[in-house]
């Protein structure tokens, strides 16, 4: 099964040798601009505000940010910690600077840095495209699928997660039509998702995040495809907010749930979803949509930006190492042991 490559036209985050370049995906689909990270404080801003978002992708500008740290001379410890703190709830940009860091501590010069960069970038894609084949295959052919949030070659080195089986299924002829989320507050799905699909000549129909439950009553939905920002070592799993009750809602019409993520998402440090930090963002996000105030002045409103579901609601988690069906502890420590 070969992934059509007119299917994967994006690389939003690119290393330009002193400098890393990033598609700003706040801006999106109105405007393609690029900006350039000179330090890794640049960086930083860039995840915290997201310019660049999407657990693989964070992971990805994060090692890149250690590079510019060392080409500018700046403290390494203290830069990897800054970016570190950039946001919480994706382990992937843990997971990216601790493996940069036992370069550095094995004394990596900065030659050796950028090397150790552009291979867990390469890593990436290389899985994406492996999780696309895997993924694909367990889908029967003639499905409508529903995805939430943005998994794609924006959210990581290329081709996607969630968004690479889906392209790969498109490929295949085992997906006829995908639906989108929506996404609400920031939009990933209206904004991103579609950018990508639309762009790639992919079947899909947005639907407001609260359609979701009649969409699936009517029976054409066979899988719900997400991906994740943490999974922890009894296969609960973090991602965006709305993922859980997209779960919830499949379990209730015999849908089924696949999450789609690479080794670099599984956290085996943490026993369980209740253990994964939530991480929480302004209110202001709620409380205006494209930048135009919805609500009365003075109102309040809580923004968690991601949820667990928990690993009996999932049926398949997909990863470069292989599909776990009905996942559970035992499972996840044969795969990661
Ligand atoms: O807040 P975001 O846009 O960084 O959240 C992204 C998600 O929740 C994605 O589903 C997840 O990171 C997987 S991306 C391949």
């Amino acid at each position: 099964m070969n992934a059509n490559p007119s299917h994967d036209s994006i690389r939003a985050v690119q290393w330009h040798g002193d400098r890393l370049r990033l598609l700003d995906q706040r801006r999106l689909p109105a405007e393609e601009t690029w900006i350039d990270c000179m330090t890794s404080g640049d960086v930083t801003r860039a995840i915290r505000d997201l310019a660049v978002r999407g657990a693989p992708a964070i992971g990805i500008a994060a090692a890149w940010g250690v590079v510019l740290a060392a080409q500018s001379g700046e403290d390494l410890p203290s830069a990897m910690a800054t970016l570190r703190a950039a946001r919480p709830t994706a382990v992937n940009l843990m997971w990216a600077l601790d493996r940069m860091n036992q370069r550095v501590a094995g004394g990596a010069d900065t030659a050796a840095l950028e090397r150790e960069a552009q291979a867990i970038q390469d890593e990436d894609l290389a899985a994406n495209r492996h999780m696309g084949e895997l993924g694909a295959a367990l889908i029967e052919a003639g499905s409508h699928v529903l995805t939430h949030c943005n998994t794609g070659s924006l959210a990581t080195a290329g081709y996607g997660t969630a968004l690479g089986v889906i392209r790969a299924g498109v490929a295949s002829g085992q997906i006829e039509q995908v639906y989108a989320g929506e996404t609400r507050p920031w939009q990933q799905g209206a904004r991103l998702t579609m950018w990508e699909l639309v762009r790639d000549g992919i079947p899909a129909r947005l639907i407001a995040d609260s359609a979701a439950s009649h969409l699936m009553k009517d029976g054409k939905i066979t899988w719900v495809i997400v991906g994740a920002d943490r999974i922890a070592a009894n296969g609960d799993t973090a991602n965006k907010i709305g993922t859980y009750q997209l779960a919830i809602a499949a379990k209730h019409h015999g849908v089924k749930f696949m999450v789609v993520a690479p080794s670099t998402t599984v956290d085996m440090a943490t026993a369980t979803g209740d253990d994964i930090e939530i991480e929480l963002r302004d209110a202001t996000e709620l409380l205006s949509v494209g930048g135009n105030r919805t609500v009365i002045e003075g109102a309040d409103a809580w923004n968690p930006v991601f949820d667990v579901t928990p690993a009996e609601l999932i049926d398949a988690i997909v990863t470069e190492r292989g599909v776990i069906l009905k996942p559970d502890e035992e499972q996840m420590r044969i795969l990661f042991p």
